[in-house]
């Protein structure tokens, strides 16, 4: 069965693939000819992983899923939050986020933090929210070259690595996305 993911993130989508690869046919954006950056002016990831969703299945038709992630620190009250990917700049600069997480932590004792996956699915029309929450904290500097976005400075409870030090199996295994997938699984 065809279903839509509204993201054309190659991390995003591997690690997504992986865990639904087998049931589904997971199309991209670009897959369907969606182009243009789907605007996420949302308050919350809830209403962003809706906005993107509900553009998908307008435009398309198609049963499709849009996740929205982000990263709160509880010294900074939740930030950067909604806004992760454009914390320090307009432009998704993994490297200026990371930068200014480490200055803006510098002086705080709390380092604990927590990924939050919000997924909206529409099918047939209707939709549906699942989350996945990893809690850990923030390191005193990068480590590891995998993964995406903060991933050198994310350490999951229980380990002494950052996701980035980790295969894609492990971090998928616990991580934000993959526990909200394995949600979104649960309902499919
Ligand atoms: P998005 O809006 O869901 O694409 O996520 C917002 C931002 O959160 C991204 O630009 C990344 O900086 C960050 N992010 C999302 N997922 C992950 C992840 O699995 N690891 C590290 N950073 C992530």
């Amino acid at each position: 069965m065809k279903i839509v993911f509204a993201t054309n993130n190659a991390h995003k989508l591997a690690e997504v693939r992986a865990v639904l690869g087998d049931k589904y046919e997971i199309v991209t954006l670009s897959d369907v000819g969606i182009i243009e950056d789907i605007p996420e002016d949302g308050a919350t990831l809830d209403e962003n992983a809706s906005i993107k969703a509900r553009y998908v299945y307008e435009r398309t038709g198609l049963d499709c899923f849009a996740d929205d992630t982000g990263l709160e620190v509880e010294a900074l009250g939740g930030a950067p939050g909604v806004h992760s990917a454009r914390y320090a700049t307009d432009g998704h600069d993994f490297a200026a986020n990371n930068r200014k997480l480490l200055a803006e932590l510098a002086d705080k004792a709390c380092r604990k933090a927590r990924f939050r996956t919000v997924i909206s699915l529409i099918r047939g029309g209707n939709e549906q929210q699942v989350e996945g929450i990893v809690e850990g904290r923030i390191a005193m500097q990068e480590a590891g070259c995998g993964g995406f976005g903060y991933d050198p400075l994310f350490i999951p409870d229980g380990f002494d690595v950052t996701f980035a030090e980790m295969s894609p199996e492990e971090k998928n295994a616990i991580s934000h996305r993959g526990r909200a997938v394995a949600e979104l699984v649960k309902i499919l």
